[in-house]
């Protein structure tokens, strides 16, 4: 995690990183290597692996895709691309033919067992010219429905058979099923063909710094882990709003929404980090026992919780904060206009363990609501006693923790405070650090580096094992068959530009508690 820090307005700050050093030799094949995830965040991460030189020479990338293009257009094609995706800074003649030196490409029909031998032909040649050893990184960046065909073919074609010498891991990213039993049916697929240790499941949010940021927060400062319990949180909330609306996606999110596009992963990923325990080591195995602990821990719906505890919503037309009209989301393209598929949910969750026992968690995430916003803010529980007597005990604010995760990162803490003048008079004041303060805006992150380079490394520690998939869609399995019963009767409920539908709110006014709405 991190590079060098520089310290801005002389401010010290300690480094305690560990060394970074290259990771060693490899191929990456990208499998769908034509699509928008290799142009904006793959290419354009490995770029910035290479500026800061945790790449090694031995080292080569293969696009597989089923477009006809030669090695040279391939490289002419992500050149060109690279030059929107990279930071300016960073970007130099001499990284961009380091990298296009090492690009090649392969066309191919993903169900074709010749196109793996052509493959195969090239991955031996690229080992001779670069020296990469015979270790192959295979991310596949295709529909989730091409998982099973390629890791198949790839089996068969004995690609991912690893030795004593050399290793051979897979990437794949989310959708990992749309429910408990499809989720069961991949992992099954992917597990006829490889061992766990070979697949390397994302969550994009697991690569953003300040997600992992949560975990140095919490167990490299010894001041904030003795309150990071029931007997000093009240409640919790994590919202992840965003300004955009269903774009080009609506093939995929009509299937999907909102529960099983953000709440199955990214959400589950966020609480995972904020409540587990403490695990034994940051290797990856004793984190990600941590990690499904809690999910296990999570305090299973009734049907009737999930009608007391739910609000679904869907984004009806509005205006924008920048003053843009925009249409509701049944007239969103290739959005069916009496569409039920919901673009906000709201939950409350609790979680079954002795730190946690009686804290609740709010969740709530939508699309088109008043601003894009991740955080998680933490509501300390309020003094038990007030000595001052003259304060009004409910006017004094409690004390709340919030962990921007984007945008504007940084931690805030807000707590009571004297106003300067004669009479007693308790105001709110805030301790802010900012991330952009501190360490500058100079490495502009595709949030795929560190993802990456743990990959090739073998440490799994941001990767999702197959019993946390499983288990974070066992946790949301009565929501959606309750959901998927009683059909929805006043879609769209909320206007664009606005933080989600009424009855969000009335989750928490019924528990004399209001959302964080940042203004
Ligand atoms: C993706 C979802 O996983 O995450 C999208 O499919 C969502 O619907 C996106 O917009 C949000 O990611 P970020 O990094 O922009 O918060």
């Amino acid at each position: 995690m991190g590079g060098v820090v520089i310290p801005e307005n002389n401010q010290e700050i300690n480094n305690t990183n560990i060394m970074e050093k290259p990771a060693g030799p490899c191929v990456i094949v990208i499998f769908g290597a034509s699509g928008d995830l290799t142009m904006r965040k793959l290419i354009p991460a490995l770029y910035n692996l290479s500026a800061e030189k945790l790449l090694p020479d031995e080292f080569a990338v293969i696009g597989f895709a089923r477009k006809k293009l030669t090695n040279e257009q391939f490289r002419e094609q992500l050149s060109g691309d690279l030059c929107q995706f990279v930071s300016c800074e960073l970007n130099s003649p001499e990284l961009q033919g380091w990298i296009a030196r090492r690009l090649y490409y392969v066309q191919g029909d993903y169900d074709d067992p010749s196109s793996y031998e052509k493959l195969k032909t090239l991955l031996f040649e690229i080992d001779q010219k670069h020296k990469t050893q015979g270790n192959r990184l295979f991310y596949l960046a295709t529909p989730p429905n091409l998982f099973g065909t390629i890791t198949k073919n790839l089996s068969q074609t004995e690609l991912t058979k690893q030795d004593d010498q050399t290793w051979k891991r897979v990437i794949i990213e989310k959708p990992f099923g749309r429910d408990l039993e499809s989720a069961q049916a991949l992992n099954h697929e992917l597990l006829t063909y490889l061992a766990e240790s070979q697949i390397y499941r994302i969550d994009h949010y697991l690569g953003k710094e300040t997600v992992q940021n949560i975990l140095v927060f919490r167990f490299a400062n010894g001041i904030f882990e003795p309150i990071w319990n029931r007997n000093y949180i009240d409640h919790i909330q994590i919202t992840v709003s965003e300004e955009l609306g269903v774009e080009h996606r609506a093939s995929y999110y009509e299937e999907a929404g909102a529960l099983r596009d953000m709440v199955s992963n990214h959400i589950m990923q966020l609480l995972s980090y904020l409540v587990m325990e403490p695990p034994y080591s940051f290797d990856a195995e004793a984190v990600r026992n941590e990690k499904v602990k809690v999910l296990h821990a999570i305090y299973p719906y009734s049907h009737e919780d999930v009608l007391s505890c739910t609000v679904r919503g869907q984004y009806g037309e509005g205006v924008l904060a920048n003053g843009e009209n925009v249409p509701g989301y049944r007239s969103e393209p290739n959005v069916n206009p009496k569409s039920n598929t919901e673009t906000f949910v709201a939950l409350k969750m609790m979680i079954d363990n002795w730190r946690w026992a009686g804290v609740p968690f709010y969740i709530r995430t939508g699309k088109r609501m008043t601003k894009r916003m991740t955080e998680i803010a933490i509501y300390f529980k309020k003094p038990s006693f007030t000595l001052f007597r003259e304060t009004v005990v409910e006017d004094l604010e409690t004390n709340v923790l919030v962990i921007r995760i984007q945008p504007n990162e940084g931690i805030s803490l807000s707590f009571s405070a004297k106003k300067p003048k004669p009479t007693l008079d308790i105001g709110t004041v805030k301790m802010n650090f900012t991330y952009s303060d501190y360490f500058g805006n100079k490495k502009a992150a595709i949030g795929y580096e560190a993802l990456l380079y743990d990959c090739m490394h073998g440490d799994a520690t941001l990767f999702l094992r197959s019993d946390n998939v499983e288990c974070a869609w066992s946790t949301l399995t009565t929501i959606l068959d309750v959901w998927g019963t009683l059909p929805v009767r006043n879609f769209p409920n909320y206007a664009s530009g606005s933080w989600g539908p009424k009855d969000s709110n009335k989750l928490l006014t019924k528990d004399g508690r209001a959302w964080r709405n940042s203004s």
